[in-house]
């Protein structure tokens, strides 16, 4: 990612590396989840990538479905702050739902979210997340697959953003701390 280089402290995971996982990923879904029909629901817009990526290594059918929610506004740290800006189309009822989610950070979105799309009536819910930060989570989340455990620092790219910037990077990275400290 060369235009970007700059602005990263190191990278963290490559995209062979997020490939690798995903397909991995999609074997425990495939098993897991054999002879019941599967609603991913993408969080927008971090999980566009992991989205996109892990709903065509599945061999199965499938179906997506999105939500948006924002907990973090432009800043770094998370608010604990959860509004829907987009609601889901489908009717959950009887549904088994898979959240796919790029990063779990303090736990805040996801644990509200489980909790909303389960009083809708959804035979399951379960969560995907490509990454996790352990040392940020300010409440547990009950996470049934996912990619990575990284350490608490700020990561850019593979859909995640540092002021809608840096989301079309094919890999994740540790972005430095010039950047932000440069715009405040
Ligand atoms: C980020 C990320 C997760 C959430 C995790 O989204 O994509 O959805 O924050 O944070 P939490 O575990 O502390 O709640 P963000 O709100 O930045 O929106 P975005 O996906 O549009 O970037
Ligand atoms: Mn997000
Ligand atoms: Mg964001």
């Amino acid at each position: 990612f060369e235009h970007v280089e700059g602005d990263l402290a190191k990278t963290l995971i490559t995209e062979q590396e997020l490939h690798d996982k995903l397909e991995e990923l999609a074997r425990e879904i495939e098993a897991d989840y054999e002879g019941r029909d599967l609603l991913l629901v993408g969080v927008l817009r971090g999980a566009v990538m992991v989205m996109a990526d892990l709903a065509r290594a599945l061999n199965r059918h499938i179906e997506m479905d999105w939500m948006a929610v924002s907990s973090y506004g432009s800043g770094t740290t998370s608010s604990g702050v959860v509004r829907i800006l987009k609601d889901l189309d489908s009717d959950l009822t009887g549904r088994h739902v898979l959240i796919v989610e790029d990063i779990i950070d303090s736990g805040l979105t996801l644990s509200w979210l489980r909790g909303n799309l389960e009083s809708r009536g959804a035979a399951s819910v379960e969560i995907c997340t490509m990454l996790r930060k352990p040392d940020a989570l300010k409440v547990e989340v009950d996470v049934k697959y996912c990619g990575f455990d990284i350490p608490n620092e700020f990561v850019i790219g593979y859909g995640l953003d540092y002021a809608e910037q840096y989301r079309n990077m094919r890999g994740i990275g540790v972005l430095a701390p010039h950047v932000y400290s440069d715009k405040g």
